[in-house]
């Protein structure tokens, strides 16, 4: 079974407010300004400090080609093609042989490597590295190059290391022989023993799908093995960092958590191909690599060279969390496979038979708990501690202050509600002040999604996880949904969402402005409800533009440039402009949010003093408002707007035009306690209003 989530597609017609968003032909700007008024003097829930975060997830090349920067695809040879990504050149015209070996390899961890052996020395006898689409490599930037390498038999002693763009006389495929040199060095003194060499390479020109280019010096065998070709301008400088302008967007949107590692991944196609961090962490080349389960998921983007290094492990996502402000929030495998594919399922230990605790070789629940409470130790654990003396060991002594765990990602059904209930007393009764997040499944409604609910309150949850994937006018309709939910109990994670153009995981969705706008609109609901919602963040987070299997996503890339999607700016907006307290608001007439297309939210902001309103137009007609601050007691004489606005609904950001349609500040006056504006048509604004000073 393959990943399809059409039984659960949502429609247009949750109609929560049918009846009360005309179409079209009834948006038209009515002559008096609506008046909306904020009760400033009376502050209503506290905003979460966490409210709009990140959810990662190694899908579209997230990692390996995107924020982890190694540039050499399958450096160790340990893929189950163990070739993969790399070829003989010229079809090994140049070489004797060549053969993956395990013939007294670096380690067990890392028992593959590549033979070569040539009679005789020269330009065709060696390999070369694809990259990842090619590898992004920028003009006078430094890369490191190392690699693990030995001789054998003959007088080889060394290899030549070239970056290289290969060359086309005109468009499409590579013209043979006419790759040009960025930059060369020599590898010399090879002995009989592994030895780890490195050399700086500093590329003549940038170039966006350079390759890797390694030839024998001499005639002979030599193995090579952990190849790699790193850019030293990474994240804080890091040796193992991440790629600087993709974190910096990250930061920049000012995240209050960060989801990671996923997600479908966290569950594997099967229980083999699960997520398990313990295989993430240590000496990052003896992480083994692993089939990456979006690898061959979608037909329509068939991905089969997609694995996970795991280069950027679990240690290295606690250390982004840490880097960008942003609480972790691991999610952990509960003892289930993906239910979109081979849904298979671990024992649960109290089971008899053959796959009780201890016995067989499947693992049973118990081993799932014992990985969530060993990451606990890991995460916060003193250095003196089993699992704390290894983050200890990867240089963060200091504990990464861990607060909440995810149980499962996106399950249902009893299946999940049997294993959810003794995972989460387990990690209770060790860690009882960790926050745990459960899953509501993949829709936010229907009879699975009720009766999870339901038990979940039951067991009294804290978090449950809910994703809404559908249509921009789900959103929409949508923004009264947790206006009635209790105020006691579960608070909800609005775990992962985006509104899809077409259909949800259609090849053809695209991030618009319409899909933006409906999202601006449907956080208006969550922050008037930030009483109920305590986290919300878009799914997913990052895709290669030449490598990606879903889309929508929130920021774009290639290997040298990225951008944020419109989508990403309607997030921004709301994390920068979260404020600390819930402001009771009331549209003209009381009407209910959304009517007549108008959007409205608002907080105060305790730090500044002061009251954001949130406003979201979705009308081809520009509309004058006239906000109303009741019970302000000191207003400042100018506020700010930021403005998202565009008479097209289908404005895009794009890889050539990254900021096509991004925030625009501007000033606005104040007259007492009111602000008298005029929203444009389709826009979504951000009034800042100060407190006297
Ligand atoms: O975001 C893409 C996928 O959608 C996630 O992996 C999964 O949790 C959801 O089904």
């Amino acid at each position: 079974m393959t990943y399809s989530r059409s039984r659960f597609l949502l429609g247009a017609a949750g109609l929560a407010l049918a009846g009360l968003l005309p179409g079209p032909a009834a948006r038209a700007q009515s002559a008096a300004p609506a008046t909306i008024t904020v009760q400033v003097s009376q502050p209503a829930a506290p905003v979460s400090k966490n409210m709009y975060g990140l959810f990662f997830e190694d899908i579209n090349f997230a990692a390996d080609g995107g924020l982890y920067p190694e540039l050499v695809k399958n450096k160790s040879f340990e893929t189950d093609d163990h070739l993969l990504g790399w070829r003989a050149i010229r079809g090994a015209a140049g070489l004797e042989s060549y053969l993956v070996s395990t013939d007294r390899p670096i380690s067990n961890a890392n028992n593959h490597f590549l033979r070569l052996s040539a009679k005789t020395a020269g330009p065709d006898a060696g390999f070369v590295n694809e990259g990842f689409r090619g590898m992004g490599v920028k003009q006078g930037a430094e890369y490191t190059f190392s690699i693990y390498a030995r001789k054998g038999p003959g007088s080889a002693s060394g290899l030549s290391v070239t970056l290289e763009e290969p060359g086309r006389n005109g468009p499409g495929p590579e013209t043979p022989g006419s790759g040009q040199g960025l930059v060369q060095a020599q590898i010399t003194g090879l002995t009989t023993e592994w030895k780890k060499y490195s050399v700086v390479l500093k590329p003549s020109a940038t170039a966006a799908r350079a390759r890797l280019k390694l030839t024998l010096e001499g005639a002979g065998t030599v193995d090579l093995d952990v190849v790699s070709l790193f850019p030293k301008d990474t994240w804080m400088k890091r040796e193992n960092g991440l790629r600087p302008d993709l974190v910096q967007l990250l930061k920049d949107m000012k995240p209050g958590f960060l989801r990671f590692p996923g997600g479908c991944i966290v569950e594997g196609i099967t229980l083999d191909n699960r997520y398990q961090w313990k295989e993430t962490i240590g000496d990052v080349a003896s992480r083994k690599p692993m089939i990456n389960r979006w690898n061959k998921e979608f037909k329509h983007r068939y991905t089969p060279d997609y694995y996970q290094s795991f280069g950027l492990g679990f240690f290295e996502y606690f250390q982004l969390s840490e880097d960008i402000g942003a609480e972790p929030l691991p999610i952990l495998n509960v003892g289930m496979a993906c239910q979109f594919n081979s849904a298979e399922l671990a024992p649960i230990s109290a089971a008899k038979g053959p796959n009780a605790a201890g016995q067989g070789d499947e693992p049973t629940l118990d081993t799932f708990i014992q990985d969530a409470l060993d990451l606990i130790e890991f995460a916060n654990g003193p250095a003196s501690s089993p699992w704390g003396a290894k983050r200890a060991a990867m240089g963060h002594p200091a504990p990464f202050n861990l607060k909440m765990i995810g149980i499962g990602n996106e399950q249902w059904g009893p299946q999940y509600l049997e294993r959810y209930e003794p995972f989460a007393k387990a990690v209770k009764a060790k860690y009882p002040a960790m926050q745990i997040v459960s899953s509501a499944g993949p829709a936010p409604e229907g009879d699975l999604f009720d009766k999870a609910t339901l038990k979940l309150r039951e067991l009294k949850a804290e978090y449950i996880d809910e994703h809404y994937y559908a249509k921009p006018e789900w959103f929409r309709q949508n923004v009264g949904r947790y206006d009635n939910y209790p105020r006691t109990g579960p608070k909800i994670f609005a775990g992962e969402y985006a509104a899809q153009s077409v259909a949800i995981a259609s090849p053809d969705n695209k991030n618009n402005w319409d899909c933006a706008i409906s999202e601006a609109a449907f956080m208006t609901g969550l922050e008037r409800n930030a009483g109920v919602v305590a986290m919300a963040s878009y799914a997913p987070m990052l895709a290669h533009v030449d490598a990606w299997q879903w889309t929508p996503n929130l920021i774009w890339f290639d290997n040298l440039t990225a951008y944020g999607t419109v989508n990403y700016y309607v997030q921004t907006l709301f994390a920068q402009n979260k404020g600390t307290a819930v402001l009771p608001v009331q549209l003209p007439g009381n009407a209910k949010n959304g009517t007549d297309n108008l959007f409205a939210s608002a907080v105060a902001d305790a730090p500044t003093g002061d009251v954001i309103v949130k406003l979201v137009n979705y009308a081809a007609t520009p509309r004058a408002v006239k906000v109303n601050l009741a019970g302000a007691k000191k207003v400042g004489k100018t506020g700010r707007a930021l403005v998202m606005a565009s008479d097209d609904l289908n404005a895009q950001n794009t890889i050539r035009e990254p900021k096509k349609l991004t925030p625009k500040e501007e000033k606005v006056a104040v007259s007492g306690s009111t602000v008298s504006y005029t929203l444009a048509p389709n826009s979504f604004t951000v009034l800042r209003i100060p407190g006297k000073k």
